[in-house]
């Protein structure tokens, strides 16, 4: 058994999230720009060379993987890789294969995904309002997400809604958004704007809307518990008793919770991010090609990457101006 990963503020790592595309078929306004280049197909990491990346991180210990984007249902025969990243599920080393997604394609690939044995998709969705959904999104159309939902219920997917709380925007829709998905048996997750990437006109000042607020909303209808549950990411959660339902929240403004941070990001050219609010990050791809017969170099490559994960990210509106900025958009390593 070789040494677990652990960080340099003695944080294990078991939680890989892989960005296996940088594209998308939506374009929301607080996470990408209307004109945005991608990267060019070349660029990309094999989906075998993602399985071999995934693999070394499961055999240094990595239990959990989400698969993240851009959008990971548009990259062009991705079931194939959920397919084989079901062989680690098998043998027990990894114990939750899953996905964020927009759930656009979910109507096409939900039962394919059960078969692979993923029980989990967080699906991202900030409003039940058809016109509002298309203008937040600018090219998606709520009838495709809600379809895609009810298919990944129907083939046995449990579903986490995420909400990006977003000030003048949704906050009209706390309660009707609470009692859709309590209706359809599915946990909610809001989560606080973050500065990632330059996204045109819009200001991350006039977007946030902070989670206590709209905790103190939710205790004015519900009676609210906290819950010391953890699905082994940054929520914290708690239960509202009248409907039993669980609500997270994201709260990297106005909690910080980087001291119990247990991820990296790997994007789909092979960079490890060690963390969604630093720039640092490691090139992996250049040990994987030039190793095609031997994991070590790769392993050790990891492991390096992994002493330089920082303490936190420093992302800060206290002052009412926008610190701690990142350059690239949250769709490089997938939120
Ligand atoms: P669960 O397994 O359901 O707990 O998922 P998760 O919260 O780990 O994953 P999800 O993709 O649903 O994450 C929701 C959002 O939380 C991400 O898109 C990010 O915006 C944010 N998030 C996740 N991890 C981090 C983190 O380490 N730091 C910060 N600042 N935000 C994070
Ligand atoms: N701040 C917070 N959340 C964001 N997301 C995308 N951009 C941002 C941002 N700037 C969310 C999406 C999705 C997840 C991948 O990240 O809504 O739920
Ligand atoms: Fe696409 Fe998700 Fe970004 Fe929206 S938030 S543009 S769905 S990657």
């Amino acid at each position: 058994m070789s040494q677990p990963l652990i960080d340099p503020f003695h944080r294990p790592i078991s939680y890989l999230r892989v960005s296996v595309t940088d594209r998308c078929d939506f374009r929301c306004v607080y996470c990408m720009s209307e004109n945005m280049s991608f990267l060019p197909k070349k660029e990309l990491l094999t989906l075998e060379e993602l399985d071999r990346m995934c693999s070394t991180f499961v055999k240094l210990g990595v239990e959990k993987l989400r698969i993240t984007g851009g959008e990971p249902l548009v990259r062009r025969d991705i079931m194939t890789f959920f397919q084989r990243m079901s062989r680690h599920l098998d043998s027990g080393a990894l114990k939750e294969l899953t996905l964020t997604t927009n759930g656009s394609q979910l109507a096409k690939y939900a039962q394919a995904l059960f078969d692979a044995g993923v029980r989990r998709v967080n699906v991202s969705l900030d409003t039940l309002d058809e016109t509002k959904f298309a203008d937040i999104t600018r090219w998606g159309r709520l009838k495709q997400v809600k379809e895609g939902i009810d298919a990944a219920q129907k083939a046995g997917l449990r579903v986490k809604i995420n909400a990006v709380a977003l000030k003048g925007f949704n906050e009209d829709e706390l309660l009707t958004i609470t009692e859709w998905c309590a209706e359809r048996d599915m946990d909610l997750t809001w989560i606080e704007v973050m500065p990632m990437g330059d996204i045109g006109n819009e200001d991350r000042l006039d977007q946030y809307w902070k989670l206590d607020d709209l905790r103190d909303r939710l205790r004015e209808t519900y009676t609210v518990t906290d819950l010391p549950d953890s699905t082994g990411g940054p929520a914290r959660y708690v239960r509202l008793e009248e409907t039993g339902q669980r609500i997270g929240f994201i709260t990297p403004l106005t909690h910080n919770f980087c001291e119990s941070c247990n991820r990296v990001r790997l994007t789909c050219t092979g960079e490890l991010f060690m963390c969604l609010g630093q720039e640092d990050n490691a090139d992996l791809r250049g040990a994987l090609r030039n190793h095609p017969d031997t994991e070590e170099p790769l392993e050790e490559a990891i492991r390096s990457a992994i002493l330089l994960k920082p303490k936190g990210h420093d992302f800060d509106y206290s002052r009412q101006i926008v610190d701690g900025k990142m350059s690239r958009h949250m769709s490089h390593t997938g939120g």
